[in-house]
């Protein structure tokens, strides 16, 4: 296991890096006002190799500088006035998602960048990560990339026990800080409906200017205070009570889906509890199974239509490969 705090080494061309996507459990949206989140890297990855090339091409595809908002964001913060370089990618985490597959990619072509510029602390790492997914997003939080160079368990302004970093932007900071895993077992189920993160951060942004938007982060706030306190002592009844209530919240803000809600109903009777899992609108939902109940809770997903499978959480963030 990597530790959290440990610098990517300095390596040469060519060199490969990879880093996991990653699960909410509690405060996703919220966190980009400033509450506070749960998150835990997932081990479904994704991994760059990055050799140096006579033009710079993703995929072998040359356009991909530009037309790649990802790629684009990338090369312009973390490899400007470098070489050019052929840059392969694979991922194993579904897009669009809710799973952080645009986090992973920033936070392991950050990691690949790093080395080949001579090593990279992961406070930097995590910092040059956001930057990459915020400049190709527009909006949201520190919570994904951090996540992604973490690995593991994460809280986001506050809760955890050991101090990780802060990311900083013009108008925000988010202090990210380590949980310990609990050791459960969790799934996830991908509805297929697709959806734009920063399409749904905006939604809820304009919801959140309501009257009562500042009640409803003061509940957020403390459904994901109470649920990263209760992921820390192992306490799964009030976990369960804390996703359910945490849906209601993101059900009222507007980013469940139906397809959401139907699984979430398919999930009931081999679930303690389950939640929609990312920016919602679509993308995924993740759930707590009734201990002994997880293969029941796969089949049941499934045949609601979804493509359910088992994360464990991934201890290890963005490193070399
Ligand atoms: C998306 O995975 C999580 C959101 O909270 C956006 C963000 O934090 O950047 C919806």
């Amino acid at each position: 296991m990597t530790e959290p705090l440990s610098p990517v080494p300095a390596r040469g061309l060519p060199l490969s890096a990879r880093a996991p996507g990653k699960c909410i459990v509690f405060g996703e949206h919220a966190v980009v006002h400033g509450a506070p989140e749960l998150a835990f890297a997932i081990d479904l990855y994704t991994q760059v190799l990055v050799r140096s090339a006579e033009t710079t091409r993703l995929n072998a595809d040359a356009e991909a500088t530009a037309q790649n908002p990802y790629f684009r964001s990338a090369l312009e913060r973390a490899w400007s006035g470098g070489p050019p370089i052929d840059v392969r990618a694979v991922s194993r985490i579904p897009r669009a998602a809710g799973l952080g597959s645009s986090a992973a990619f920033a936070a392991a072509l950050a990691a690949a960048f790093g080395a080949a510029r001579g090593g990279v602390d992961r406070a930097t790492l995590a910092q040059q990560a956001f930057e990459i997914e915020r400049g190709a997003q527009g909006v949201g939080s520190a919570g994904d990339t951090s996540t992604s160079v973490a690995g593991g368990f994460v809280a986001i302004n506050g809760g955890g026990a050991e101090p990780l970093w802060t990311v900083r932007a013009p108008d925000q900071t988010w202090k990210v800080t380590r949980v310990a895993d609990p050791g459960w077992v969790w799934v996830v189920a991908h509805s297929g409906v697709p959806r734009s993160t920063g399409d749904a951060v905006r939604a809820v942004g304009e919801r959140l200017r309501k009257p009562d938007g500042p009640s409803l982060l003061a509940e957020f706030t403390r459904v994901a205070g109470d649920g990263i306190r209760a992921v820390a002592q192992g306490d799964r009844a009030t976990v369960a009570e804390l996703i359910r209530r945490n849906q209601e919240l993101l059900r009222e803000v507007g980013v469940s889906h139906p397809r959401l809600e139907e699984l979430i109903r398919a999930a009931e009777p081999a679930a303690e509890a389950s939640k929609l899992t990312g920016a919602g609108a679509g993308g995924s939902i993740v759930a707590l199974p009734i201990p002994g109940k997880e293969a029941e809770l796969v089949r049941r997903l499934a045949r609601a239509g979804a493509l359910p499978f088992v994360v464990r959480p991934a201890p290890d963030g963005a490193a070399l490969v």
